[in-house]
């Protein structure tokens, strides 16, 4: 496993292997199995892996946010090392965004709804990281998870856009046994924020039954989710969204599958998921 913080190592031995086929998992790192659940099907679809862990500064809305992000490299490169990961890339922010940097990607409509209007400028971070990931490793496929299913919408609209000769992979949501999905702010709830953080996956739950049983009005589907996030005195709702599967717009009914997104704030923590719902199912 070859570990580096620089952009010229990693360049150079992508295309010292370029015979082979490179599957790259970005990630922000505290790796939990979600992110590893990523990297085992890059293994075990790719001749090579490559991951990339960088807290990248221009996708946080605040400061804070930024500061607090957990953070542990040693335990990361160990989890890495146990996967078989060949190649991982640790930058420091000064050699992905030199003092001179001022270009950005930016994908227009799918990012403007949910965590695109709850955080101004996060996606047009994300798709900038991205693309310079894409660029440095030029993988011939990334895997991404359905967990933020915005994002990933956001990254294939992007390979679409910009012709990457990339296949994105999405990878299904990794959750604790009760249910929560797993992410690398769990780590950073109350023991008291950590049991009502079930309420997400509740709420998701509470639609795709009502779905399931004919219930058609959004209005009815969110009115019930409201009330079970509720029923946690300390959940904050941000938003509860259904939309089409294809373009995030807004439902007002569900005839067809769709998606059910919630965001809330527990510990003055955001948490956000999503969930994929069928009248037919
Ligand atoms: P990060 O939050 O570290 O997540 C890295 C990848 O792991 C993302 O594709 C995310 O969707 C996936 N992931 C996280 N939790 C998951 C879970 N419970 N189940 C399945 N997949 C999960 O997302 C980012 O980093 C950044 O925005 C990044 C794409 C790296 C750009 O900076």
């Amino acid at each position: 496993m070859k570990v580096s913080s620089d952009l010229n190592v990693i360049r150079r031995v992508c295309q010292e292997s370029n015979v082979c086929t490179w599957g790259l998992v970005p990630t922000m790192g505290y790796l939990h199995d979600g992110h590893l659940s990523l990297v085992r099907r890059a293994r075990s679809e790719c001749d090579r892996v490559g991951v990339s862990i960088f807290v990248n500064p221009i996708q946080f809305t605040s400061a804070e946010d930024l500061k607090s992000y957990p953070r542990n490299l040693d335990r990361d490169l160990e989890l890495l090392r146990e996967q078989e990961v060949d190649l991982i890339w640790t930058p420091q922010p000064g050699q992905v965004y030199p003092d001179d940097f001022q270009t950005s990607v930016n994908v227009e409509r799918i990012t403007r709804p949910m965590e695109g209007a709850s955080r101004p400028d996060h996606f047009r971070g994300v798709t900038t990281v991205v693309a310079k990931l894409f660029n440095v490793f030029q993988p011939d496929r990334a895997y991404f998870g359905e967990k933020d299913r915005q994002q990933l919408f956001a990254i294939q609209q992007m390979v679409r856009d910009l012709n990457y000769d990339i296949e994105v992979v999405p990878c299904a949501i990794l959750r604790e046994p009760d249910g929560l999905a797993m992410s690398s702010r769990n780590a950073r709830l109350t023991a008291r924020g950590r049991k009502q953080a079930v309420c997400l996956y509740e709420a998701l739950s509470s639609a795709k039954t009502a779905v399931a049983s004919g219930v058609a009005e959004v209005d009815t589907i969110r009115e019930e989710m409201i009330s079970v996030i509720h029923k946690h005195a300390g959940a904050h709702i941000d938003y509860v969204t259904v939309a089409a599967v294809e373009t995030l717009h807004e439902l007002t009914t569900v005839e067809g599958p769709a998606l059910v997104f919630v965001a809330v704030e527990i510990d003055g923590i955001r948490l956000i998921d999503n969930i994929l719902v069928n009248p037919l199912a």
